[in-house]
């Protein structure tokens, strides 16, 4: 079995989606293992997006993800990496297939970085090091 990482990033928080993003994952099958609502700092920001500094996103991205709480989770399942991508959708929201979390309810607000509600790790090397980073107890 495999675990993942996911967000629900500062806009799902912001626009109450923490309970709708919860209920996809537990209705698709997956087994919450840790849910914890909290602001990341720069450095742990900074760390999760390794793979994208130099990028013009980048620091608005840090921001965004910074500017208020996010929710941390931990989901297991058989394939949950590859399962909860398909039921995040696409990176931009507004192309995103209907029925994935940012297709449904995600859109292009016309900002500097795209705010897509969540976050999913995308390969089960990343998934380790972001569980890692963000539970290193678990
Ligand atoms: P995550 O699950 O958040 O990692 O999204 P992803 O895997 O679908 O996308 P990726 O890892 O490539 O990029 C991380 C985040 O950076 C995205 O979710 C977007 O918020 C943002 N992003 C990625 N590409 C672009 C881009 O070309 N322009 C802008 N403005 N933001 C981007
Ligand atoms: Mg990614």
């Amino acid at each position: 079995t495999e675990r993942t990482l996911i967000l629900v990033k500062p806009d799902g928080v912001r626009r109450g989606l923490v309970g709708e993003v919860l209920r996809r994952v537990e209705a698709k099958g997956y087994t919450l293992l840790a849910v914890e609502l909290r602001t990341a700092d720069e450095a742990l920001l900074a760390e999760h997006y390794a793979e994208h500094e130099g990028k013009p996103f980048f620091r608005p991205l840090v921001d965004f993800m910074a500017s208020g709480p996010v929710l941390a989770v931990v989901a297991e399942g058989e394939r949950v990496i590859e399962g909860f991508r398909v039921i995040a959708g696409a990176t931009d929201p507004t192309t995103a297939a209907p029925g994935s979390i940012r297709g449904d309810l995600g859109r292009d607000w016309g900002l500097a970085v795209t705010q897509n509600l969540v976050h999913g790790s995308d390969s089960p090397e990343s998934a380790e090091r972001e569980i890692k980073l963000w539970f290193p107890g678990l």
